[in-house]
Protein backbone atom coordinates (compact mmCIF):
# COMPACT_ATOMS: atom_id res chain seq x y z
CA UNK A 1 0.00 0.00 0.00
CA UNK A 2 1.25 3.32 -0.93
CA UNK A 3 2.68 5.32 1.78
CA UNK A 4 3.16 8.85 0.03
CA UNK A 5 0.46 10.88 1.73
CA UNK A 6 -0.39 14.54 0.69
CA UNK A 7 0.03 17.49 2.91
CA UNK A 8 -2.82 19.93 3.15
CA UNK A 9 -2.29 23.53 3.96
CA UNK A 10 -4.11 25.01 7.20
CA UNK A 11 -4.82 28.57 7.94
CA UNK A 12 -5.10 30.00 11.26
CA UNK A 13 -5.54 32.89 12.79
CA UNK A 14 -3.02 33.88 15.12
CA UNK A 15 -3.69 35.72 18.25
CA UNK A 16 -0.46 37.46 19.35
CA UNK A 17 -0.25 38.88 15.62
CA UNK A 18 -3.42 40.70 16.17
CA UNK A 19 -2.48 42.37 19.16
CA UNK A 20 0.67 43.61 17.91
CA UNK A 21 1.14 45.69 14.58
CA UNK A 22 1.03 43.37 12.27
CA UNK A 23 -0.70 43.95 8.83
CA UNK A 24 -2.11 40.06 9.12
CA UNK A 25 -2.56 38.09 11.66
CA UNK A 26 -3.19 34.95 9.17
CA UNK A 27 -0.61 32.30 9.90
CA UNK A 28 -0.28 28.98 7.89
CA UNK A 29 0.37 25.48 9.17
CA UNK A 30 -0.47 21.89 7.50
CA UNK A 31 -1.60 18.29 7.98
CA UNK A 32 -0.93 15.30 6.12
CA UNK A 33 -3.74 13.66 5.61
CA UNK A 34 -3.31 9.70 4.93
CA UNK A 35 -5.45 8.72 1.72
CA UNK A 36 -8.60 6.13 2.82
CA UNK A 37 -7.11 2.97 2.34
CA UNK A 38 -9.67 0.29 0.06
CA UNK A 39 -12.29 -2.30 2.15
CA UNK A 40 -9.70 -4.87 1.40
CA UNK A 41 -6.83 -2.75 3.06
CA UNK A 42 -9.05 -1.54 5.73
CA UNK A 43 -9.55 -5.76 6.77
CA UNK A 44 -6.20 -6.53 6.98
CA UNK A 45 -5.10 -3.22 8.62
CA UNK A 46 -7.38 -4.19 11.50
CA UNK A 47 -6.57 -7.95 11.84
CA UNK A 48 -2.89 -6.65 12.12
CA UNK A 49 -3.94 -4.27 14.82
CA UNK A 50 -5.73 -6.23 16.31
CA UNK A 51 -3.26 -8.57 16.59
CA UNK A 52 -0.19 -6.12 17.64
CA UNK A 53 -2.45 -4.37 20.40
CA UNK A 54 -2.36 -8.11 22.41
CA UNK A 55 1.25 -8.84 21.28
CA UNK A 56 2.45 -5.24 22.94
CA UNK A 57 -0.09 -5.06 25.63
CA UNK A 58 -1.63 -1.74 24.14
CA UNK A 59 -5.10 -0.52 24.63
CA UNK A 60 -6.20 2.19 21.81
CA UNK A 61 -7.69 5.68 23.19
CA UNK A 62 -9.46 7.04 20.33
CA UNK A 63 -11.50 10.95 20.26
CA UNK A 64 -14.73 11.11 19.05
CA UNK A 65 -13.42 12.91 15.97
CA UNK A 66 -10.99 10.31 14.45
CA UNK A 67 -12.54 8.24 11.57
CA UNK A 68 -14.91 6.27 12.30
CA UNK A 69 -12.53 2.92 11.95
CA UNK A 70 -10.53 3.88 15.12
CA UNK A 71 -13.27 4.47 16.88
CA UNK A 72 -14.93 1.41 16.19
CA UNK A 73 -11.49 -0.50 16.55
CA UNK A 74 -10.80 1.11 19.84
CA UNK A 75 -14.11 0.09 21.70
CA UNK A 76 -14.20 -3.40 19.97
CA UNK A 77 -10.67 -4.13 21.73
CA UNK A 78 -11.73 -2.78 25.24
CA UNK A 79 -10.24 0.56 24.54
CA UNK A 80 -12.35 3.48 24.81
CA UNK A 81 -13.76 6.19 22.28
CA UNK A 82 -14.35 9.49 24.15
CA UNK A 83 -14.05 13.33 24.67
CA UNK A 84 -10.81 14.98 26.20
CA UNK A 85 -11.17 14.42 29.80
CA UNK A 86 -12.44 10.65 29.97
CA UNK A 87 -9.73 9.70 27.70
CA UNK A 88 -7.22 10.91 30.39
CA UNK A 89 -9.16 9.25 32.70
CA UNK A 90 -8.96 5.58 31.29
CA UNK A 91 -5.49 6.49 29.98
CA UNK A 92 -4.49 6.57 33.40
CA UNK A 93 -6.32 3.78 35.28
CA UNK A 94 -6.01 0.87 32.66
CA UNK A 95 -3.31 -1.38 33.24
CA UNK A 96 -1.97 -1.58 29.72
CA UNK A 97 1.55 -0.94 29.29
CA UNK A 98 1.01 0.91 26.08
CA UNK A 99 -1.19 3.93 25.07
CA UNK A 100 -2.13 3.60 21.24
CA UNK A 101 -3.78 7.71 21.13
CA UNK A 102 -5.78 8.70 18.20
CA UNK A 103 -6.26 12.42 18.56
CA UNK A 104 -4.41 14.92 18.66
CA UNK A 105 -0.89 15.80 20.13
CA UNK A 106 -1.86 17.48 23.79
CA UNK A 107 -4.17 14.22 24.08
CA UNK A 108 -1.24 11.99 23.89
CA UNK A 109 1.19 14.39 25.92
CA UNK A 110 -2.12 14.31 28.69
CA UNK A 111 -1.65 10.37 29.08
CA UNK A 112 2.11 10.72 29.00
CA UNK A 113 2.10 12.81 31.83
CA UNK A 114 -0.61 11.14 33.72
CA UNK A 115 1.17 7.50 32.97
CA UNK A 116 5.23 8.83 32.64
CA UNK A 117 5.54 4.95 33.07
CA UNK A 118 3.73 3.97 29.79
CA UNK A 119 4.79 4.15 26.67
CA UNK A 120 2.32 6.65 24.66
CA UNK A 121 2.10 6.24 20.88
CA UNK A 122 0.30 7.97 18.36
CA UNK A 123 -0.32 7.53 14.88
CA UNK A 124 1.04 10.33 13.45
CA UNK A 125 2.95 13.13 16.20
CA UNK A 126 2.21 16.27 13.62
CA UNK A 127 -1.50 15.94 14.27
CA UNK A 128 -1.70 20.07 16.53
CA UNK A 129 -4.42 22.17 17.50
CA UNK A 130 -5.09 25.63 16.50
CA UNK A 131 -5.63 26.25 20.04
CA UNK A 132 -2.09 24.83 20.87
CA UNK A 133 -0.61 26.78 18.21
CA UNK A 134 -1.42 29.77 18.80
CA UNK A 135 -0.65 30.09 22.72
CA UNK A 136 3.31 29.75 22.52
CA UNK A 137 4.77 29.33 26.60
CA UNK A 138 6.63 32.22 26.61
CA UNK A 139 3.67 35.04 25.67
CA UNK A 140 1.33 32.84 27.46
CA UNK A 141 3.87 33.42 30.62
CA UNK A 142 4.34 37.14 30.07
CA UNK A 143 0.03 37.38 29.81
CA UNK A 144 0.08 36.01 33.11
CA UNK A 145 2.80 37.80 34.81
CA UNK A 146 0.89 40.94 34.01
CA UNK A 147 -2.17 39.53 36.21
CA UNK A 148 -0.44 37.87 38.98
CA UNK A 149 -4.03 38.31 41.03
CA UNK A 150 -5.66 35.90 38.98
CA UNK A 151 -6.08 31.88 38.94
CA UNK A 152 -4.88 30.91 35.90
CA UNK A 153 -7.43 28.12 34.42
CA UNK A 154 -6.31 26.62 30.67
CA UNK A 155 -8.14 24.60 28.19
CA UNK A 156 -6.60 21.13 27.81
CA UNK A 157 -6.10 21.90 24.24
CA UNK A 158 -2.80 23.17 25.17
CA UNK A 159 1.01 21.92 25.05
CA UNK A 160 2.72 20.41 28.13
CA UNK A 161 4.66 23.69 29.27
CA UNK A 162 1.62 25.45 28.78
CA UNK A 163 0.11 23.86 31.42
CA UNK A 164 2.39 23.55 34.19
CA UNK A 165 2.48 27.53 34.01
CA UNK A 166 -1.23 27.41 35.14
CA UNK A 167 -2.86 26.46 38.13
CA UNK A 168 -6.32 24.32 36.84
CA UNK A 169 -6.77 22.66 33.89
CA UNK A 170 -10.71 22.40 32.28
CA UNK A 171 -11.99 20.55 29.22
CA UNK A 172 -15.10 21.43 27.54
CA UNK A 173 -17.11 19.17 29.87
CA UNK A 174 -16.05 20.71 33.12
CA UNK A 175 -15.10 23.72 32.59
CA UNK A 176 -18.14 25.68 33.20
CA UNK A 177 -18.42 23.42 36.66
CA UNK A 178 -14.79 24.51 38.17
CA UNK A 179 -14.63 28.49 36.73
CA UNK A 180 -18.37 28.40 39.04
CA UNK A 181 -16.67 26.97 42.04
CA UNK A 182 -13.40 28.96 41.91
CA UNK A 183 -15.69 32.03 41.39
CA UNK A 184 -18.06 30.94 44.49
CA UNK A 185 -14.15 31.29 46.08
CA UNK A 186 -13.82 34.62 45.12
CA UNK A 187 -11.17 34.10 42.76
CA UNK A 188 -10.63 36.25 39.70
CA UNK A 189 -9.64 33.70 36.34
CA UNK A 190 -7.00 34.32 33.60
CA UNK A 191 -8.52 32.19 30.40
CA UNK A 192 -6.46 30.53 27.71
CA UNK A 193 -6.86 29.96 24.94
CA UNK A 194 -9.74 30.15 23.18
CA UNK A 195 -11.99 33.18 23.25
CA UNK A 196 -15.58 31.47 22.40
CA UNK A 197 -15.04 28.85 25.38
CA UNK A 198 -14.00 31.71 27.43
CA UNK A 199 -16.69 34.25 26.93
CA UNK A 200 -19.17 30.96 27.21
CA UNK A 201 -17.64 30.24 30.56
CA UNK A 202 -18.13 33.94 31.58
CA UNK A 203 -21.83 34.33 30.39
CA UNK A 204 -22.66 30.82 32.16
CA UNK A 205 -20.94 31.69 35.39
CA UNK A 206 -20.54 35.84 35.78
CA UNK A 207 -16.80 35.22 36.84
CA UNK A 208 -14.15 37.89 36.21
CA UNK A 209 -11.97 36.43 33.39
CA UNK A 210 -9.60 37.76 30.92
CA UNK A 211 -9.29 36.31 28.13
CA UNK A 212 -6.68 34.95 25.49
CA UNK A 213 -7.35 35.60 22.21
CA UNK A 214 -7.53 32.19 20.54
CA UNK A 215 -9.72 29.96 18.74
CA UNK A 216 -10.40 26.62 16.72
CA UNK A 217 -10.48 26.57 13.30
CA UNK A 218 -13.05 24.48 13.15
CA UNK A 219 -15.56 25.57 15.53
CA UNK A 220 -14.65 29.23 14.70
CA UNK A 221 -16.41 28.62 11.10
CA UNK A 222 -20.32 27.77 11.97
CA UNK A 223 -22.27 30.91 10.38
CA UNK A 224 -25.17 31.72 12.52
CA UNK A 225 -26.74 33.71 10.08
CA UNK A 226 -26.83 30.33 7.61
CA UNK A 227 -27.81 28.53 10.80
CA UNK A 228 -31.11 30.59 11.32
CA UNK A 229 -31.88 29.43 7.71
CA UNK A 230 -31.35 25.64 8.12
CA UNK A 231 -33.13 25.97 11.60
CA UNK A 232 -36.56 27.67 9.12
CA UNK A 233 -35.94 24.44 6.79
CA UNK A 234 -35.85 21.88 9.93
CA UNK A 235 -38.22 23.65 12.40
CA UNK A 236 -38.54 20.33 14.32
CA UNK A 237 -34.81 19.93 14.48
CA UNK A 238 -33.13 20.77 17.88
CA UNK A 239 -29.52 22.90 17.23
CA UNK A 240 -26.40 21.18 19.40
CA UNK A 241 -23.50 23.59 19.74
CA UNK A 242 -19.98 22.81 21.05
CA UNK A 243 -19.04 25.76 22.96
CA UNK A 244 -16.02 26.82 21.13
CA UNK A 245 -18.03 27.96 18.29
CA UNK A 246 -19.08 32.00 18.19
CA UNK A 247 -21.23 33.49 20.47
CA UNK A 248 -24.10 34.07 18.16
CA UNK A 249 -24.23 30.24 17.19
CA UNK A 250 -24.14 29.50 20.47
CA UNK A 251 -27.31 31.38 20.95
CA UNK A 252 -29.29 29.35 18.47
CA UNK A 253 -28.81 26.17 20.68
CA UNK A 254 -31.10 24.23 22.01
CA UNK A 255 -28.44 22.25 24.21
CA UNK A 256 -24.64 23.67 24.50
CA UNK A 257 -22.09 21.08 25.26
CA UNK A 258 -18.81 19.41 24.79
CA UNK A 259 -19.03 16.09 22.91
CA UNK A 260 -20.19 13.86 25.12
CA UNK A 261 -22.71 16.75 25.89
CA UNK A 262 -23.93 16.92 22.56
CA UNK A 263 -24.38 12.83 22.82
CA UNK A 264 -25.57 12.75 25.93
CA UNK A 265 -27.95 15.76 24.57
CA UNK A 266 -29.14 14.01 21.97
CA UNK A 267 -29.54 10.94 23.32
CA UNK A 268 -32.14 12.22 26.12
CA UNK A 269 -33.61 15.04 23.87
CA UNK A 270 -37.08 14.11 22.33
CA UNK A 271 -36.65 15.12 19.13
CA UNK A 272 -36.21 13.38 15.85
CA UNK A 273 -34.04 16.23 14.17
CA UNK A 274 -30.90 17.75 15.18
CA UNK A 275 -28.31 19.99 13.74
CA UNK A 276 -25.28 19.71 15.06
CA UNK A 277 -22.67 22.42 15.52
CA UNK A 278 -18.97 20.47 16.09
CA UNK A 279 -16.78 18.57 14.18
CA UNK A 280 -18.50 15.89 11.76
CA UNK A 281 -16.22 13.16 12.94
CA UNK A 282 -19.13 13.50 15.89
CA UNK A 283 -21.76 12.33 13.44
CA UNK A 284 -20.61 8.09 13.28
CA UNK A 285 -20.84 7.86 16.87
CA UNK A 286 -24.69 10.34 16.63
CA UNK A 287 -26.28 8.34 14.58
CA UNK A 288 -25.04 4.67 15.66
CA UNK A 289 -26.31 5.42 19.37
CA UNK A 290 -29.37 6.98 17.74
CA UNK A 291 -30.24 5.24 14.58
CA UNK A 292 -33.72 6.64 14.59
CA UNK A 293 -32.85 10.14 15.33
CA UNK A 294 -31.52 12.22 11.96
CA UNK A 295 -28.67 14.24 12.53
CA UNK A 296 -27.55 17.58 9.83
CA UNK A 297 -24.31 19.37 10.17
CA UNK A 298 -24.48 22.97 11.25
CA UNK A 299 -23.83 25.66 8.11
CA UNK A 300 -20.14 26.33 7.67
CA UNK A 301 -20.68 27.96 3.64
CA UNK A 302 -21.93 31.18 3.55
CA UNK A 303 -21.31 34.87 2.43
CA UNK A 304 -18.26 35.08 4.95
CA UNK A 305 -17.46 31.63 4.72
CA UNK A 306 -13.72 30.70 4.35
CA UNK A 307 -13.54 27.15 4.60
CA UNK A 308 -10.66 26.68 6.59
CA UNK A 309 -12.06 22.93 7.62
CA UNK A 310 -15.04 22.69 6.56
CA UNK A 311 -16.46 21.23 9.90
CA UNK A 312 -13.51 18.12 10.16
CA UNK A 313 -10.40 19.06 11.86
CA UNK A 314 -7.40 18.61 9.88
CA UNK A 315 -5.34 17.37 12.52
CA UNK A 316 -7.54 14.67 13.96
CA UNK A 317 -7.82 13.50 9.84
CA UNK A 318 -4.01 12.53 10.25
CA UNK A 319 -5.12 9.44 12.53
CA UNK A 320 -5.28 6.70 10.37
CA UNK A 321 -5.41 2.50 10.43
CA UNK A 322 -2.23 2.29 8.55
CA UNK A 323 0.12 4.70 10.61
CA UNK A 324 -1.59 3.01 13.48
CA UNK A 325 -0.50 -0.41 12.53
CA UNK A 326 3.05 1.04 11.92
CA UNK A 327 3.50 2.66 15.31
CA UNK A 328 2.16 -0.70 16.77
CA UNK A 329 4.80 -2.30 14.76
CA UNK A 330 7.60 -0.37 15.20
CA UNK A 331 6.93 1.55 18.20
CA UNK A 332 8.16 4.94 16.46
CA UNK A 333 6.27 8.36 17.10
CA UNK A 334 6.62 7.55 21.21
CA UNK A 335 5.50 11.01 22.77
CA UNK A 336 7.93 12.35 25.14
CA UNK A 337 7.64 14.93 27.80
CA UNK A 338 10.43 16.03 30.26
CA UNK A 339 9.55 14.36 33.40
CA UNK A 340 9.99 17.72 35.26
CA UNK A 341 7.33 19.58 33.14
CA UNK A 342 5.49 16.62 33.31
CA UNK A 343 5.30 16.80 37.31
CA UNK A 344 4.52 20.68 37.48
CA UNK A 345 2.04 20.57 34.46
CA UNK A 346 0.16 16.77 36.34
CA UNK A 347 -0.89 19.27 39.16
CA UNK A 348 -3.65 21.07 37.15
CA UNK A 349 -4.84 17.66 36.00
CA UNK A 350 -5.00 16.22 38.81
CA UNK A 351 -6.90 18.97 40.28
CA UNK A 352 -9.45 18.40 37.48
CA UNK A 353 -9.91 14.64 37.56
CA UNK A 354 -9.81 14.93 41.55
CA UNK A 355 -12.72 17.94 41.04
CA UNK A 356 -15.00 15.72 38.50
CA UNK A 357 -14.35 12.45 40.04
CA UNK A 358 -15.83 14.06 43.14
CA UNK A 359 -18.42 15.89 41.60
CA UNK A 360 -19.77 12.81 40.56
CA UNK A 361 -20.17 11.22 43.88
CA UNK A 362 -22.35 14.19 44.89
CA UNK A 363 -19.46 16.66 46.60
CA UNK A 364 -20.36 20.03 46.11
CA UNK A 365 -18.11 21.92 43.70
CA UNK A 366 -17.48 24.55 46.46
CA UNK A 367 -16.09 22.23 49.02
CA UNK A 368 -13.22 20.96 46.01
CA UNK A 369 -11.46 24.16 45.74
CA UNK A 370 -8.85 25.52 47.61
CA UNK A 371 -9.67 28.55 50.19
CA UNK A 372 -7.00 31.04 48.38
CA UNK A 373 -6.17 33.13 45.99
CA UNK A 374 -4.67 31.92 43.21
CA UNK A 375 -3.83 28.45 43.44
P1 LIG B 1 -13.74 17.64 24.00
O1 LIG B 1 -12.97 18.06 25.21
O2 LIG B 1 -15.18 17.96 24.09
O3 LIG B 1 -13.46 16.22 23.69
O4 LIG B 1 -13.22 18.49 22.78
C1 LIG B 1 -11.88 18.51 22.40
C2 LIG B 1 -11.70 19.28 21.18
O5 LIG B 1 -10.63 19.35 20.64
C3 LIG B 1 -12.86 20.00 20.66
O6 LIG B 1 -12.56 20.63 19.49
FE1 LIG C 1 -8.11 21.83 18.09
FE2 LIG C 1 -10.38 22.53 16.96
FE3 LIG C 1 -9.06 20.39 16.08
FE4 LIG C 1 -10.33 20.36 18.49
S1 LIG C 1 -11.27 20.52 16.49
S2 LIG C 1 -8.27 19.60 18.03
S3 LIG C 1 -9.98 22.48 19.15
S4 LIG C 1 -8.36 22.53 15.99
Amino acid sequence: MSTVIPIRDVEYQHPLASISASACDTRHTWARVPPEPSQAERAVLKDRIRRLLKERNAVMVSHYYVHPDLQDLAEETGGIVSDSLEMARFGRDHPARTLVVSGVRFMGETAKILSPEKRVLMPDLDATCSLDLGCPVDEFSAFCDQHPDRTVVVYANTSAAVKARSDWLVTSSCAVDIVRALKEKGQKILWAPDKHLGSYIQRETGADMVLWNGSCIVHDEFKAFELEALKKQYPQARVLVHPESPADVVALADAVGSTSGILKAAHEMNAKEFIVATDNGMMHKLRTLNPDKVFIEAPTAGNSATCKSCAHCPWMAMNGLLGLAQVLDSGANEVHVDPALGLRARVPIDRMLAFTAALKTGHSAGSLVPDIGAV
